[in-house]
């Protein structure tokens, strides 16, 4: 029997492997179409392998069907974490269909195989996009608020959780965990693996590669919202937690039925609070513009998350915003060190 990660080339999947492995004795298949994904990445999750055995790759896009469900008469997949997916909330506005196609089309395929295969559990990557603008600015946001994406990356994924609830409604052996990130940031602790987008849209490496001098400076995009400095609130979760939660929902599934989760520590940080706290840990005073707002930025974005922390007794092992900053930092100048040898 072995669990399928679905974009295990990227960011967040990566993490959840490298645990998969050193926390579990399962087997591990990964399918990765590589557009966003690294075969590096892949490569490192092969040589933390100690048994050379336990992990499969496929270089495969999850929109061939047909190569797809070839995998799942090759295998017996029992368990899926999916993470495959386009990530980009600017992009998305620019090419909804690609977004769409990408995310919610090849998620209903997949949850299709999934059923026809007998798998049993499917845990589904999703985001706080999907809330859109809290109602109440400052209020804590709980799985019960509304949800109203504002733009078609988050309405992509509250599709795909709506196919995966109503898939698993009429297959009693099907369950599923919905975890809704909120602000993904940091890198493996051990140094092996972190976070590379291209473009990187994102602020903690965006303000990390300033401080490597790799940047000129860094851009605050907006200093007059309604916070406590003018600069916008985020709830930023270390990746280390937020996979350590996908390897807990495996085990919660055998017991408890289907649910979804926030994935956030419930406070959150400015801008200017991030900034000042790579300045700290890099130790080294860049340069800091200040720029327009940018589009469709709610002032603060903070999960209530004690609904995790309660039923999967969750206890988050990294929360510190120095930590994320610092893992962050040693991430990016291991991975440049790499790519100069
Ligand atoms: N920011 C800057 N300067 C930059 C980059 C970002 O000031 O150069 C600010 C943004 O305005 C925002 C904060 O830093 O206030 C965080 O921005 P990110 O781009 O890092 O992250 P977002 O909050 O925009 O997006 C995140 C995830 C999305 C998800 C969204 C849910 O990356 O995938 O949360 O609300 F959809």
């Amino acid at each position: 029997m072995q669990v399928l990660v679905t974009g295990a080339a990227g960011y967040i999947g990566s993490h959840v492997v490298k645990q998969l492995l050193e926390q579990t004795q399962k087997e591990i298949i990964i399918i990765d179409n590589l557009s966003t994904g690294f075969l590096h990445t892949v490569d490192t999750l092969k040589a933390i392998d100690s048994t050379k055995r336990r992990l499969k790759f496929y270089k495969e896009d999850l929109a061939n069907f047909e190569s797809i469900e070839k995998i799942f008469k090759e295998n017996n997949i029992k368990e899926i974490i999916h993470f495959a997916a386009s990530s980009q909330v600017a992009e998305s506005i620019n090419k909804p269909l690609q977004y769409y196609l990408n995310n919610s089309v090849n998620t209903i395929s997949l949850v299709n195989i999934a059923v026809k295969y007998g798998v049993e559990k499917f845990v589904f990557s999703s985001t706080a996009a999907v809330y859109g603008e809290p109602e109440q600015t400052g209020q804590l946001i709980s799985e019960e608020c509304l949800t109203k994406p504002i733009n078609p990356y988050g309405s992509s994924k509250l599709f795909s959780e709506q196919v995966i609830k109503d898939a698993a409604k009429v297959n009693k052996n099907f369950k599923y965990i919905i975890y809704r990130y909120f602000n993904v940031a940091g890198a493996d602790v051990d140094g092996k693996l972190g976070e590379c987008h291209d473009p990187e849209t994102h602020l903690i490496p965006l303000v990390v590669k300033t401080a490597l001098d790799k940047r000129d400076s860094i851009t605050i995009f907006g200093t007059d919202y309604g916070t406590k400095d003018g600069t916008c609130i985020r709830d930023y979760i270390h990746v280390c937690d937020l996979a350590d939660v996908h390897i807990k929902a495996l085990d919660f599934l055998e017991n408890n039925e289907s649910d979804i989760f926030n994935c956030g520590y419930g406070y959150g940080y400015s801008v200017k609070e991030v900034i000042d706290s790579v300045k700290k840990v890099s130790n080294y005073d860049f340069k800091v513009n200040i720029g327009v707002k940018r589009e469709g930025d709610p002032s603060i974005l903070v999960a209530n998350c004690l609904k995790i922390k309660d039923k999967m007794q969750w206890k988050p092992k990294y929360n510190s915003l120095e930590l994320i900053c610092k893992t962050a930092l040693k991430w990016e100048e291991n991975f440049s060190k790499e790519k100069n040898d």
